[in-house]
């Protein structure tokens, strides 16, 4: 259970839930109601935490669990670099936080990742009735504070004292607020870069699950919108706009 609260501002319009099934349908409820934009869903505790590519999130009481409903000024097509703006912001948060051996990377497109072990994730759904514009996007973010399934990671693990969901969750606000509105005012360019300097295993061998095949071949970044730059090994370079990398 987490103790600290965040404190009410004219930019964290906060509703806190001690339970919840999973707080992106609490909050794509909220947006389809008009809610504003910043509206920021936090529960304690998921029964029915839900992960990309329709997996479950495993939702341990005391990790964290929020969702924000944007609004953002763009097309459909500008909507997978918003992952990557969160990403980064959420990457920045955990990095001041845990001890320097530690390592905070991420994983395409947008996996939060700890000494090689999944930290954390971000689940984006917007509503889709056109492709002109987002009427509103929910952004949901989990991390694993204090506890994790079998194969992950937590912040407990890399020495980190006193941090509690409510302190990320007012510094992540804060950090994507921030890169939101650098990425509406001036474009992808530096948030694609600020993405690369965090991004593991470039340059390096990866796996790819496509949805009728996996293939393999060296990670050489992102193209200007996000898509992952793979060498295959006849050397002809292929774009992936949606898969599960693994390694
Ligand atoms: C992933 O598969 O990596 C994305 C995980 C996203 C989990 C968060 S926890 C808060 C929000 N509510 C959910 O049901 N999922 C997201």
């Amino acid at each position: 259970m987490s103790l600290y609260k965040p404190a009410p501002s004219p930019t964290l319009n906060l509703i806190e839930l001690q339970t919840i099934g999973s707080t992106n349908d609490y909050a794509k409820q909220l947006a389809k109601n008009a809610y504003p934009a910043g509206t920021v869903v936090w529960a304690h505790e998921q029964t029915a935490g839900r992960g990309r590519q329709g997996n479950t999130w495993e939702s341990y009481a005391g990790n964290l669990f929020m969702s924000v409903i944007l609004r953002p000024k763009a097309s459909m097509a500008q909507m997978g670099q918003m992952s990557f703006v969160v990403a980064v912001a959420v990457a920045k948060v955990l990095e001041k936080v845990v001890s320097v051996q530690y390592q905070i990377r991420l994983k395409w497109p947008n996996d939060i990742f700890l000494n090689g072990k999944k930290l954390g994730g971000i689940l984006i759904e917007t509503e889709t009735t056109g492709v002109q514009s987002v009427p509103w996007a929910v952004v949901g973010i989990g991390v694993n504070v204090v506890k994790a399934p079998e194969g992950a990671a937590c912040l407990a693990d890399a020495k980190v004292q006193k941090t509690e969901a409510g302190h990320l969750l007012e510094e992540i606000v804060k950090e994507m607020n921030f890169l939101l509105k650098h990425w509406e005012e001036k474009g992808f360019d530096q948030i694609r870069e600020a993405w690369l300097k965090k991004a593991w295993k470039i340059d390096q061998e990866i796996s790819v699950r496509l949805p009728k095949e996996e293939i393999k071949g060296v990670f050489l970044g992102l193209d200007a919108q996000g898509s992952l730059r793979l060498k295959m090994p006849d050397g002809k370079e292929r774009l992936i706009n949606s898969g599960e990398v693994f390694f």
